[in-house]
């Protein structure tokens, strides 16, 4: 299929590559910053930098948005697609029904809508990644894209599912704590270690073991140790009092504590 991309961040610097693979032409990429979409181009085949929203002349029958959410409606609000356009958006949280309505009003022509969500974390600029095993959640408002979409999905990956956009919303708040979330912890474990002389390689076999049994049980409740799945009160409070001079340290301590006790409080129940 051939295919434009709308965005040259993050997800633009994996996907479309992954797209190339699976036997597509990607034919255009448009960035505000034009030396972003280069970037991206002079990894591809023979895409070309679009410098403007106006794609009307474009050979292209896909189009992907890939920009910052709070940015979808402002691009489609000045985007212009040829004839029997397709637009995705690659977005957790976006209702595919947003999409349409603002094609709906923004657009000349009739575009059909859909969604292609990645679920993985990407960052541009690093190896590109394999999507075999990336789940892919496909929506698609006309049961003809849904078909083209899942087709797609399932020459770049072995996991595609058709997930409604209320699905897709929930998939992405429990993204944003196993995996967001994850990361800002351990950037905080860094920062206390490394602010009072510690090596954060003393931590690394500890979080290297730790994912390992999450990923390992069906639950990683099961696998869940530390002072509060124990109750021990008198380590938390030293723990608590030692953070007494960085408030938002011990604002997330406790709020983490409250909620590993509840969850085993919850389990005695
Ligand atoms: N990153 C991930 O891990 C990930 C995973 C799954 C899904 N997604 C989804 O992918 C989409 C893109 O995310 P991303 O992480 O790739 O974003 P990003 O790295 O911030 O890239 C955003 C791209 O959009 C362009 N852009 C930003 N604001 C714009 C505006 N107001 N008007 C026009 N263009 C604008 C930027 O242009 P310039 O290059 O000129 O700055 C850039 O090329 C989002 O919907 C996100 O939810 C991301």
């Amino acid at each position: 299929m051939e295919i434009s991309f709308i965005g040259a961040g993050n997800l633009a610097w994996h996907l479309a590559p992954a797209l190339e693979n699976a036997g597509h032409h990607i034919n255009e990429v448009y960035s505000r910053q034009l030396q972003h979409a280069r970037r991206l181009v002079s990894n591809l085949y023979d895409a070309r930098t679009h410098s403007d929203l106006n794609f009307a002349d474009s050979p292209s029958e896909l189009f992907v948005l890939a920009v910052p959410d709070d940015a979808l409606e402002g691009v489609c609000s000045r985007l212009v697609l040829p004839e029997n356009a397709r637009l995705v958006h690659t977005s957790g949280s976006c209702p595919l029904s947003e999409l349409t309505r603002w094609m709906t009003v923004y657009s000349d022509v009739p575009v059909q809508t859909g969604v292609f969500y990645a679920l993985q974390t990407f960052t541009k600029e690093q190896a590109f990644m394999s999507f075999d095993s990336i789940p892919l959640c496909i929506e698609a408002a006309e049961k003809s894209l849904e078909e083209e979409l899942v087709t797609i999905g399932q020459e770049m990956s072995n996991i595609v599912y058709l997930i409604t956009s209320h699905e897709r919303k929930v998939l992405h708040i429990a993204a944003v704590f196993a995996s967001n979330f994850t990361n800002h912890l351990l950037a905080i474990a860094h920062d206390l270690t490394t602010s009072n002389g510690l090596e954060f390689d003393l931590l690394r076999p500890l979080i290297q073991e730790t994912l390992r049994k999450s990923l390992a049980v069906a639950n990683p409740t099961d696998v869940q140790t530390g002072p509060a799945r124990r109750n021990d009160l008198s380590i938390v409070e030293t723990h608590l009092s030692m953070l007494a001079t960085q408030p938002q340290l011990a604002e997330i301590y406790a709020v983490m504590t409250t909620s590993i006790q509840r969850m085993y409080d919850r389990q005695l129940k």
